[in-house]
């Protein structure tokens, strides 16, 4: 008989999603946290942007880790598994079968995508407890106290370079409270996009099929349904350019005429040309990664990269070990 799949529900309320957008609508340029690109629309966008040609770090990450999983799995050592942002929990499949771990944890913010992406992974592996936790990790003050994390050494999962989205600082203190929702002599494993020719950069987050364009766009019709919003996701031009200045892709809707909006209560004026960052893409060579994770509590324990040196997985593991 296996194991079976259980989910914790603590996604942020509409309060502080109101919140939150109130605060990133009043930012220059105006900036909201990525996550909220992430509705039940925005998960399936986001898969089909992982198959388009140009996007090539879910493939290369998951090749990796296919053909480094018994030597991950030996750093690792033993220890409940928490991933970071699972989306479809795909990657973690050959880490699971090297591991073995007592239990895998999923923490995602999609709260629809969740519970199917943990039910196919529990069938899956029928031996492996799956617990699937909808929160915004980043917010999180500590993992729900549960039987199967309760005791156990755990080791952090951070696949697709989602450390990228924040900025280095916000990295930092993300890194910091990774360290604590993992807690003592913990492990983290992470992915992270190499820098690369430009051409490739912008290319990845601009795909030619437009499916990057209809993610990004889908975050207006978000806001639309959620937070009573009147975007015409039409009159905003999508924008993915690199910014060497802060080693990033930015990107962006950008206003194609000056227009008013209603949002959350509230009227909100666009200048033709006025961009609304939807998300960034901080890019780490192995030393600036290195350096970030070291001040930010973490040690480095070893590295692996694929063959053309586009994506590398870091090692971690807390400084107090
Ligand atoms: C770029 S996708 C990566 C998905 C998968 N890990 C992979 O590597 O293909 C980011 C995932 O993290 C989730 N996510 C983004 N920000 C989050 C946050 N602050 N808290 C929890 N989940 C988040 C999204 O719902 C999405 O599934």
């Amino acid at each position: 008989m296996g194991a079976e799949m259980q989910l914790i529900d603590l996604h942020p309320e509409p309060a502080d999603m109101r919140r939150l957008v109130l605060e990133g609508m009043a930012r220059q340029p105006r900036q909201l946290p990525a996550w909220l690109l992430y509705d039940a629309e925005g998960s399936r966008l986001f898969e089909e942007i992982c198959e388009q040609p140009e996007y090539g770090l879910t493939r290369t990450e998951m090749a990796l880790l296919e053909a480094r999983a018994p030597e991950l799995a030996a750093a690792l050592g033993s220890g409940v598994l928490v991933e970071f942002g699972a989306g479809n929990a795909r990657k973690v499949g050959p880490l699971l079968q090297a591991l073995r771990p007592p239990a895998y944890v999923a923490l995602d913010i999609s709260a629809d995508h969740l519970g199917p992406a943990c039910q196919e992974l529990q069938d899956r592996h029928p031996l492996v407890p799956v617990l699937g936790i909808c929160c915004d990790y980043s917010a999180l003050p500590q993992l729900p106290a549960h039987p199967l994390l309760s005791g156990q050494r755990r080791l952090g999962f951070y696949p697709g370079s989602s450390i990228g989205n924040f900025s280095p600082d916000e990295a930092q203190r993300l890194l910091r409270q990774l360290g604590q929702l993992l807690g003592p002599s913990s492990q983290l494993l992470i992915g992270i996009d190499q820098p690369k020719a430009v051409e490739r950069l912008e290319a990845a987050y601009n795909d030619a099929a437009g499916i990057s364009a209809a993610f990004a766009r889908n975050l207006l019709v978000r806001l639309n349904r959620d937070l009573a919003g009147h975007f015409n996701p039409e009159a905003f031009a999508y924008s993915a350019r690199w910014q060497p200045e802060h080693n990033r892709i930015a990107m962006a809707l950008v206003s194609r005429q000056d227009q008013s909006v209603q949002l959350a209560g509230e009227i909100w004026n666009f200048a033709a040309g006025e961009p609304l960052i939807t998300e960034y893409s901080v890019k780490y060579g192995p030393k600036e990664f290195t350096a970030l994770a070291e001040s930010s509590g973490w040690q480095p324990l070893g590295r692996w990269s694929d063959p053309a040196g586009d994506l590398s997985l870091h090692l971690l593991v807390t400084a107090d070990s």
